[in-house]
């Protein structure tokens, strides 16, 4: 039987700065829910990738005097780099400069103009640079971008227009039938109030932009980079030149974005695929965003804090922890250095290092670091991974990310607690009491064997790292992520290593 499919994404981040917290929460949240549809069996495909067209970048490169093809290709490096540091396992990255891109591009606009869906017409209005975004005087919030209050200046070009206007009722029709198309229920509420006033046709392209994809058969214009850059979920799949990847992984399971990007996903983006006759993903989660320190993360604040600096002092699988374990999925955060070392001292370092450090210890003391063959278990530990198990996987299908990791450390102070009751050092006195001695110690090394497999999709490190001293990974070899595949006792255990030594404050 063929496996079922996984195609999820990130927005494809623009590449006219360096990234920062907000990209790689993103990315690490795609990256943990890509790892986990694996570890379930699910054939994945995980996408992300550059936007690299449009003002803004043109006007970056100009800043630094470079062409705009030079220095996109040197920010991109940046961002491949920290992929790699913080473990992204992404199947592909789309670059929109890419040749197959490009092409796809050209060949998709071409078929919606010629469906009668674009036409050519006369743009007036406001144009905000920072978000590419084109705005009408009434939506203007005194004067600014409603979206980032920055200035915006004034346009007036002869541009080609999409008819978005003829699909606000199939789209409204749309969000009612699949309630769970957008999530959270907060921002599809907004988004359906938005979306009740008329919708006018969108302009999707730009005369006066030279970076960019030309418009088939215009050398005068170029395609408006949201389009462009919209159009990256299906052209990374091969549409429409190489269909076999594109039939078997779309529609799209998840679409993973920020909350200020939602209405280019959750209404142009449909719209666009209702022309194409080609069938919507599957869901469009919008999260919320990171402040720094309680400010808003920004270049002229520069406050931007580079997270291959955080993860240089902390590590990458402490920093993916604490930015999926502080907000709910789908709220705001804020980021500040001393929540960071209280989740790392606390939950990492206290929770979970001592629980495996104290297991270790025994084993070691107790049985000459072998760990004890049993023949009684202990079956309310066994039945509460289980349930752990159960729960996080609810909590995980719903993107619930904080909700999984306190259900693992439900679990993990439960562990804790049965060392507390059982108290294996006072059976540990006479050899009268060895046998239910060695069935906490293997209870326990089962259950720690277990709470490394949960925070597999989190912390991958962390889970090679506890099976390596658990003695049950070969150097090297990829980590045990079956639960049930039940655990052998007899393994020699390797010489206790903090897993989070404790970081001091002043
Ligand atoms: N290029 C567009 C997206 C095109 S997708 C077809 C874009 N790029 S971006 O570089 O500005 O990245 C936006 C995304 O980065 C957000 O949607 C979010 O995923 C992430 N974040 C950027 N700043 C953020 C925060 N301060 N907090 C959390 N995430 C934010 O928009």
């Amino acid at each position: 039987m063929s496996k079922r499919t996984f195609y999820l994404t990130t927005p494809i981040y623009y590449v006219n700065d360096v990234p920062h917290i907000g990209h790689s929460y993103t990315t690490i949240a795609a990256d943990v829910l890509a790892r986990y549809k694996r570890a379930k069996h699910f054939d994945v495909f995980f996408l992300t990738g550059t936007d690299e067209h449009g003002q803004k970048i043109q006007k970056a490169a100009q800043s630094c005097n470079k062409t705009p093809i030079e220095f996109v290709n040197t920010v991109v490096e940046k961002f491949k780099t920290l992929w790699n540091r913080l473990d992204i396992s992404n199947d592909d990255f789309i670059r929109t400069t890419d040749e197959r891109h490009c092409r796809r591009v050209q060949k998709i606009f071409q078929q919606i103009y010629e469906s009668g869906d674009i036409y050519l017409g006369e743009y007036e209005g406001w144009y905000c640079i920072p978000c590419e975004s084109f705005w009408i005087e009434s939506q203007l919030k005194e004067g600014k971008c409603p979206e980032c209050n920055r200035g915006v200046e004034k346009v007036r070009e002869k541009n080609y227009f999409f008819r978005l206007s003829k699909y606000r009722n199939r789209l409204l029709e749309y969000y009612e039938k699949h309630t769970h198309f957008i999530q959270p229920e907060s921002r599809r509420n907004e988004l359906l109030q938005r979306i009740k006033s008329p919708v006018e046709d969108i302009s999707i392209s730009r005369s006066a932009v030279e970076w960019g994809i030309q418009v088939p058969a215009d050398q005068t214009h170029t395609i408006y980079v949201w389009i462009d850059a919209l159009l990256n979920y299906i052209t990374a799949l091969g549409y429409d030149d190489d269909l076999q990847k594109f039939q078997k992984y779309w529609p799209a399971s998840v679409h993973i974005i920020g909350k200020e990007i939602l209405w280019f996903h959750g209404v142009i983006w449909p719209a666009i695929l209702m022309s194409l006759k080609i069938d919507l993903p599957y869901k469009i989660f919008a999260h919320g965003w990171w402040t720094i320190e309680g400010q808003k993360i920004s270049k002229s604040l520069g406050n931007a804090i580079d997270p291959l600096s955080i993860i240089q002092s902390y590590g990458t699988d402490a920093y993916r922890y604490f930015l999926l374990r502080e907000v709910p999925f789908g709220s705001d955060g804020n980021f500040s250095y001393s929540a960071l070392i209280h989740r790392i001292n606390s939950d990492l370092g206290n929770d979970l290092g001592n629980l495996l450090q104290r297991t270790l210890t025994m084993i070691e003391k107790y049985f000459n670091g072998t760990i004890p063959e049993v023949t009684i278990t202990d079956d309310e530990l066994r039945s509460a991974s289980q349930d752990t198990h159960e729960k996080m996987g609810h909590a995980m299908d719903e993107l619930q990310f904080s909700r999984a990791l306190e259900i693992i450390w439900e679990f993990i102070g439960r562990v804790n607690k049965f060392i507390e009751d059982k108290k294996p050092w006072s059976l540990a006195k006479t050899s009268a009491t060895r046998p239910q001695l060695a069935a906490i110690i293997g209870t326990l090394a089962r259950a720690i064997k277990d709470i490394s497999i949960f925070i597999y999709p989190f912390m991958p490190n962390t889970t090679a790292e506890i099976q390596r001293q658990l003695g049950i990974l070969e150097n090297n070899s990829p980590p045990c992520l079956e639960l049930q595949q039940r655990f052998k006792e007899g393994f020699i255990t390797q010489k206790v290593k903090p897993l989070f030594p404790r970081i001091e404050t002043t």
